[in-house]
């Protein structure tokens, strides 16, 4: 129902007389809002928020394609994330404030006697706002504190989570949902901009200079009762759970390159499940991340004659590491080269030492290949063996970020191992 002569509202019916009663100095000078005027607090929040997403949006996306190739854009890198982190969580807070407010406060009746259908629309927009107010700056905090990250949110507060466990596979998907939900919001807001644009310049109506600070006069107005009630909330809700559900599908763990697949080697000792971490040391703070894709060939006899036991060649994929926040840069050209140096190998004699053993072999990082001397512990119960060990490297070795200095990066690598690997024959 909508023109002149009645209008439904969240609140109640307006009648005619109520609209054209409304004489030209009344203005929405009121902090609260009417059935037909937005007031003060609720505009301070709308255009707050506005300004605050263009720079949210603005940080993120820098941040995002900002190389790590030399220590200045790197630390540029670090600085736009924080400020994206901190900006992010203002407005989620302000989120939370504004929709107690919108919750508490009538909603005016939209403007014009547009179709069905857009009034719809526009309100299922304004829903998918509110929605992606909170969904978007949640995921990205969640995220953050998923991640063993390398740009804190500058705030005293809040760099974990208490129900979110430090896990890159996680993090890696929570990643996806945050860049799932801002793009849901991203169009949103082209909607919802062109929205306003069409009314203001189209239709010439009153609906952005009310949504304006400062005097309006709705005397002659137009309202419209479409679209309110629970429909346009619902299909937004469905909107972003189509949305999550997608972004919880995208596969995840394969590092930022898509590395094909190693092929499966014949081995002695057949590796069931094991780890290979490696940890470095960025802006003071350590961040660990694994290779998800690696393949071993050992062959191992602890009753053999001689210090030589055994032999071990390990292949791994370094497209398929996940590093904390820095996947990506981790993997890029002045770094581990994934693109250009797809495996990284380690190979040498298992020979006993005084604790355990020890692997004296080399390890060949972008087709560097240095001597290598990696000591472990075994554990052999039944047939099943569990080596647990680990080793510094020097990633200047491998000519790793050579124009990365120290503080950003430190130079020291550590590389742990933790696998537990059966006796092939006796598996079966
Ligand atoms: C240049 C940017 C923007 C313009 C021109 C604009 C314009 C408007 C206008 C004119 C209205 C009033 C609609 C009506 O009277 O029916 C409105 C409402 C609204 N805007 Fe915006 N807006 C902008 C940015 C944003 C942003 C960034 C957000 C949030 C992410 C947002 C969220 C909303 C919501 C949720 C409402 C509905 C308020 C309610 O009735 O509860 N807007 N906007
Ligand atoms: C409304 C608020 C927010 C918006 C609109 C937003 C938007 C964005 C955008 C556009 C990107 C770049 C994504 C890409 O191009 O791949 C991004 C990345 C990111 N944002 Fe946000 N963000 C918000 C809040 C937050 C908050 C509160 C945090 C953390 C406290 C956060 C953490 C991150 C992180 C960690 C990334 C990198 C994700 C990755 O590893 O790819 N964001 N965000």
């Amino acid at each position: 129902m909508y023109g002149k002569e009645s209008i439904t509202t969240k609140q109640g019916t307006l009648t005619m007389s109520t609209l054209h009663s409304a004489p030209t100095s009344q203005q929405n000078k009121g902090f609260k809002n009417t059935n037909q005027y937005y007031g003060t607090i609720t505009k301070t929040f709308h255009w707050l928020t506005a300004l605050l997403i263009i720079a949210v949006i603005a940080t993120g996306v820098s941040a995002h394609d900002m190389s790590i190739s030399d220590p200045v854009s790197l630390e540029w890198k670090v600085r736009l994330y924080s400020i994206h982190k901190t900006i992010g969580l203002t407005i989620f807070c302000t989120a939370l404030l504004r929709i107690l407010w919108a919750l508490s406060q009538p909603k005016p009746a939209m403007i014009g006697d547009a179709p069905k259908s857009q009034t719809f629309l526009a309100e299922v927009v304004h829903y998918a706002l509110y929605i992606s107010l909170v969904l978007v700056p949640l995921t990205g905090w969640m995220t953050h504190a998923a991640t063993e990250g390398f740009a804190p949110i500058k705030w005293p507060f809040g760099q974990d989570l208490p129900f979110i466990p430090n896990d890159p596979e996680l993090a890696e998907h929570l990643a996806t949902a945050h860049k799932f939900f801002e793009r849901v919001m991203v169009a949103s807001l082209l909607l919802h901009i062109a929205g306003a644009v069409k009314h203001h310049v189209i239709d010439k109506d009153a609906t952005l200079r009310r949504m304006w600070f400062g005097k309006t006069n709705l005397s002659d107005a137009l309202f419209s009762g479409h679209a309110r009630g629970a429909a346009p909330a619902l299909a937004a809700l469905v909107i972003f759970a189509a949305v999550g559900t997608a972004a919880a599908l995208q596969p995840v763990g394969k590092g930022s390159i898509d590395a094909p697949a190693l092929e499966e080697v014949s081995s002695d000792w057949r590796v069931l499940e094991g780890e290979i971490e490696i940890t470095v040391v960025q802006f003071g703070t350590e961040v660990s991340g694994s290779f998800a894709d690696w393949t071993a060939a050992i062959s191992f006899d602890p009753a053999a004659d001689g210090d030589i036991k055994g032999s071990a060649e390990v292949t791994v994929s370094v497209g398929s590491l996940t590093l904390g926040s820095v996947t990506g840069e981790a993997l890029a050209p002045d770094m581990l080269a994934a693109t250009d140096f797809p495996t990284a190998l380690v190979a040498g004699d298992i020979l006993s030492a005084d604790e355990g053993y020890v692997l004296e072999g080399t390890i060949t990082i972008r087709e560097q290949a240095v001597p290598l001397s990696l000591p472990f512990n075994l554990d052999i119960n039944d047939d099943i063996a569990t080596a647990k060990g680990g080793v510094a490297l020097q990633r200047l070795d491998f000519g790793v970020g050579e124009t990365t200095d120290s503080d950003t990066v430190g130079l020291e690598v550590g590389v742990s191992i933790n696998l537990t690997a059966t006796n092939a024959e006796d598996a079966g």
